[in-house]
């Protein structure tokens, strides 16, 4: 038996994160393997993943290509320092992410994570304005519902409550736009028609604090995590015109939406505006190893290396496992698996099918809002007596009728990988409908 299969005597030692540890703990859900679409539990239940882990195993679970790069790695370089020296796989990978990432975006930094992607992306922009000879933009603009980590900087221009009020105040100057969710989106089909002036907050902004103050503004394309809050048509397109008319650097957070979660490779592909910085990390490494990275324009890339003399560090910044060897031959094959199985357009040739799946919950009265764009969707329950006691009750329901999916508050959120067939998403909504009827 491997000590992944082995049940602990004790669960008290481990700190949970994200989690109702002492809830968990008096009934736990260990996950001891996982092949393909499964997980097995460690009572020996198969588990439907209708969550891809935490939206990050897209190519599905237990790849061997990946686990033979890994190996390879592990016996051949085990690591190396990224700090003034490389090693070739990293190099190769970010060739290999420039040439999908939109635009002029051609240059990839790593990190180990979203949150740090997000963090990097926040620094990258400052240190942009500050070598442009505008250093006092320190100002960051947010937005309300966003999920950007758990990292300070990303803490800052975040706008989920939870996640924030525990911690102290952020970063000084984060200012935040409204979301862009209105009572009228509810149960809406894909973007909402109505709603792109939101974005003038970003307008407002300026107007308030003055543009030369402000460095950057931050948001995800699709908001995932608080819900799936999907951008209003003409929404992102405002906020890229307003950027450009200020100098703001626009930074899209895509750990959820990059490597085909919308169809197409970004988010950005998606709605047909290209930012000045993307930061991706989910389905990266198809969540094997802990791996983020940030694309940067050519701009930003060229004004920040080409301030200081050729001798000089030009980004005080990075990470001891930034690139290191074992991500970087994981990510290296999941982009291979993503281009031989053409993922991202297999997402979109059964986004139709998922999407018409999740808004058919649309009859059940403990539904009240839908929302979905591409492979990635959720429903809201109504509540009971506190928030996020249903969504609990709910997924513990559906772990024991075989179905894993991530809830956040009373929200359920639902990301299959992107080799589902027809038959995994008719079990998928089958379980969820067995439960959600009972409700
Ligand atoms: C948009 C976005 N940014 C950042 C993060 C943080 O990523 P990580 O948990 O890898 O730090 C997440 C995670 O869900 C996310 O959805």
């Amino acid at each position: 038996m491997s000590n992944l299969t082995k049940v602990p005597n004790s669960l008290e030692q481990h700190w949970m994160p994200f989690t109702a540890n002492r809830h968990f703990k008096a009934n736990p859900r260990l996950i001891v393997g996982a092949k393909g679409m499964y997980y097995t539990t460690h009572r020996g239940d198969q588990v439907l993943d209708g969550s891809s882990g935490l939206f990050c195993v897209a190519a599905g679970h237990g790849r061997r290509e990946i686990a033979e790069a890994v190996h390879e790695a592990l016996t051949e370089l085990d690591y190396a320092p990224p700090f003034q020296f490389g090693h070739p796989v990293q190099f190769e990978l970010s060739r290999r992410i420039a040439a999908l990432t939109p635009g002029d975006l051609n240059h990839i930094f790593y990190t180990n994570s979203g949150s740090e992607s997000v963090d990097t992306a926040l620094k990258i922009a400052l240190a942009y304005q500050r070598v442009r000879g505008e250093g006092q933009r320190q100002r960051l603009v947010g937005r309300e519902r966003s999920y950007h980590g758990v990292n300070f900087g990303g803490l800052s221009v975040a706008g989920m409550v939870n996640n924030k009020k525990a911690f102290g105040l952020g970063l000084p100057g984060v200012v935040h736009m409204r979301h862009t969710h209105l009572p009228e989106h509810t149960f809406t089909f894909g973007q909402p028609e109505t709603g792109a002036e939101i974005a003038n907050d970003l307008q407002r902004l300026v107007d308030l604090h003055g543009a030369d103050s402000i460095a950057a503004c931050i948001v995800e394309p699709i908001a995932g995590s608080t819900g799936v809050l999907v951008p209003p048509k003409g929404y992102l397109k405002r906020l890229r015109e307003i950027c450009d008319q200020h100098h703001i650097v626009l930074i899209f957070d895509e750990v959820i939406t990059a490597f085909g979660r919308t169809g197409e490779h970004f988010g950005s592909d998606a709605f047909g505006v290209v930012p000045d910085i993307i930061t991706m990390a989910k389905a990266l490494t198809n969540g094997v190893v802990p791996m983020g990275a940030v694309a940067v324009s050519d701009r930003i890339y060229d004004t920040v290396t080409n301030a200081v003399p050729e001798t000089a560090v030009e980004l005080f910044h990075g990470y001891t496992y930034s690139g290191c060897p074992v991500a970087a031959v994981a990510a290296l094959a999941t982009r291979d698996i993503f281009a031989q199985e053409q993922l991202v357009e297999r997402a979109a040739k059964m986004t139709p099918k998922f999407l018409e799946g999740l808004y058919a919950f649309k009859d059940l009265p403990v539904v009240t809002d839908i929302r979905g764009y591409g492979m990635l969707g959720a429903m809201d329950l109504a509540p009971t007596e506190a928030p996020g006691l249903r969504g609990l009750a709910v997924m513990q329901q559906l772990y024991d009728a075989g179905l894993m999916v991530k809830l956040t508050g009373d929200s359920v959120l639902i990301s299959p990988p992107l080799v589902s067939e027809d038959k995994h998403l008719d079990e998928l909504f089958g379980k969820l409908r067995e439960v959600l009827k009972t409700q």
